[in-house]
């Protein structure tokens, strides 16, 4: 299946700030054949990859985390936002593009030496999957790569990914 990603995304002028062009995955995510050729895409750009677990940041993290780790057949944890983990958890904070946050995983969810991908719908600034690679790597994780369904490559996240392997379907 050929598909232009772009033509699934809607792009929404000055939200949720004047001078942000947010990009809206819910027109992609509802086609079905077209959310499920771009985590087959992800898949094949990551299945050689050895890895054991995934993790994805809550909550848009979560919808191309999950199914990559159901595609893989591989486990996959939820990395989220302070507060809603009810074991105990490491926590981290971190900047956003547009704003502040912090986020938290369980203690006992990745066992050292376990080879990690880090998936999430967006690469912008970088701020959100860096924290997530620290809370990983606190844990004694290997982090194997980070993948993404768009980045915007304008914002230069990629540069503080510290040598980890990045791959994304999207680019803006
Ligand atoms: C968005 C997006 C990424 C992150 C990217 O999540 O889903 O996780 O921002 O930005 P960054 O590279 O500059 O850190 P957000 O924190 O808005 O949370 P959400 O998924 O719950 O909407």
């Amino acid at each position: 299946m050929s598909v232009n990603f772009k033509d699934h995304i809607r792009v929404i002028e000055d939200w949720p700030q004047p001078g942000i062009r947010f990009k809206d995955i819910t027109t992609l995510l509802g086609d079905g054949n077209v959310y499920r050729e771009a985590i087959d895409q992800i898949r094949q750009l990551v299945k050689d990859k050895q890895i054991d677990v995934i993790c994805g940041p809550e909550a848009r993290g979560f919808v191309v985390g999950a199914p990559l780790a159901y595609a893989l057949g591989v486990g996959f944890v939820p990395i989220r936002k302070s507060g809603k983990l009810p074991y105990e958890t490491i926590e981290a904070s971190y900047d956003l593009e547009y704003g502040k946050d912090s986020l938290a995983v369980h203690k006992d969810a990745i066992r050292p030496g376990q080879k990690v991908l880090i998936a999430d719908d967006l690469l912008a600034t970088g701020g959100t999957i860096a924290t997530c690679i620290d809370l990983v790597k606190k844990l004694g994780g290997d982090v194997v790569g980070a993948a993404f369904l768009i980045e915007l490559s304008y914002l230069t996240g990629r540069q503080k990914m510290n040598g980890i392997d990045v791959v994304s379907l999207i680019t803006y």
